[in-house]
């Protein structure tokens, strides 16, 4: 449309007065995404955010990724387009919540998911996301304990591909992909039996796939646990052309213009996650405009929790 042409112009002009990196998440609005320079999975993101040389970084996803690339970048300027984007996943563990579990296990090695707050993961000695958590686990000495927050459907996933018994999971969840059940992923396979199963770890589904898959009930050679980055690899050299997906749906965006001539069906349609989506083509510009909101983090929780998530950067 005319509007959202003038839209798209304005925020070019406005990104190059400010100097300024679109980020955005595979979940954003088809138009958020498709405005940005760097698309991507949260580790993807994260590392966009940490070798610009941009001045300004607009982070159109959430406030936990926006404090992620505040603590990778303290002398740049980031933008979350809209303050109230939160993550119910991010909201399930406090600092205070951390720090009392660390003190029931002491010497255990603390294991974040990104998607936590910054004083979470200042409390934290590792940082992790979807598409490396096993291999941040698999770093750690098998003598020692882990303690992994806050997400429990990816810290199964953890604990059975590592096979580690010395590992105690929090008992949060991102309430889009708790929604995913196993019967979504049955009912889905029953009406498409070809397809390929491109699941998300933190999906509620995601554990019992896993017993399902070990059973032999599942089909081993088209069942994959990805991240959303991984799941989009993971379509474009697929021999397949059916892919049932489990994950937020804002990823099917990408999915189809990529592969115009494949087919994705959503394991539930109403995997949506609000937060994403509060982000618009209006207040991607209105931040660039008005420098607002920008995103800070205390300097010396800024300092701790940078140790976690450079050691999340460089593995995997
Ligand atoms: P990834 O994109 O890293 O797989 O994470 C999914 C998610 O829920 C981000 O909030
Ligand atoms: Fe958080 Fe879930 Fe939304 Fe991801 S999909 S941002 S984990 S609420």
């Amino acid at each position: 449309t005319v509007e959202q042409g003038t839209l798209l112009e304005q925020i070019r002009v406005w990104k190059e007065k400010r100097n300024a990196l679109i980020l955005a998440h595979n979940y954003e609005l088809p138009e958020v995404q498709d405005v940005a320079d760097v698309l991507g999975d949260s580790l993807a993101l994260a590392r966009a955010a940490a070798k610009t040389s941009a001045d300004v970084i607009v982070l159109c996803g959430v406030h936990f990724m926006a404090e992620t690339a505040a603590i990778l970048n303290p002398d740049k300027t980031v933008l979350l387009p809209d303050a109230e984007a939160g993550c119910s996943l991010a909201d399930s563990i406090t600092a205070d919540q951390l720090r009392a579990w660390k003190a029931e296990h002491p010497g255990a090695v603390v294991v974040s998911y990104v998607n936590t707050s910054a004083e979470v993961k200042a409390e934290s000695d590792y940082c992790c996301t979807s598409a490396n958590a096993v291999d941040v686990v698999r770093s750690i000495p098998t003598d020692k304990e882990v303690l992994f927050c806050p997400d429990m459907f990816l810290g199964s996933y953890v604990k059975r591909m590592t096979g580690r018994e010395n590992m105690h999971i929090w008992l949060g969840e991102c309430h889009v992909h708790a929604g995913i059940a196993p019967a979504d992923i049955a009912d889905t396979l029953a009406a498409h039996p070809q397809a390929e199963l491109l699941i998300h770890p933190e999906c509620g589904c995601s554990t019992s796939n896993m017993y399902l898959l070990a059973e032999g009930q599942l089909p081993a050679d088209r069942t994959h646990v990805l991240s959303t980055s991984g799941m989009l690899e993971r379509a474009k050299t697929s021999g397949q052309d059916e892919f049932i997906v489990a994950t937020e749906v804002g990823i099917l965006h990408q999915m189809e213009r990529q592969n115009p001539h494949k087919r994705f069906i959503p394991a539930n349609r109403k995997a949506i996650c609000p937060f994403m989506k509060m982000i618009t083509l209006e207040k991607v510009l209105a931040s660039l405009v008005e420098m607002r909101t920008i995103i800070s983090v205390p300097v010396e929780t800024a300092q701790r929790a940078r140790i976690a998530l450079e050691r999340m950067v460089e593995i995997g």
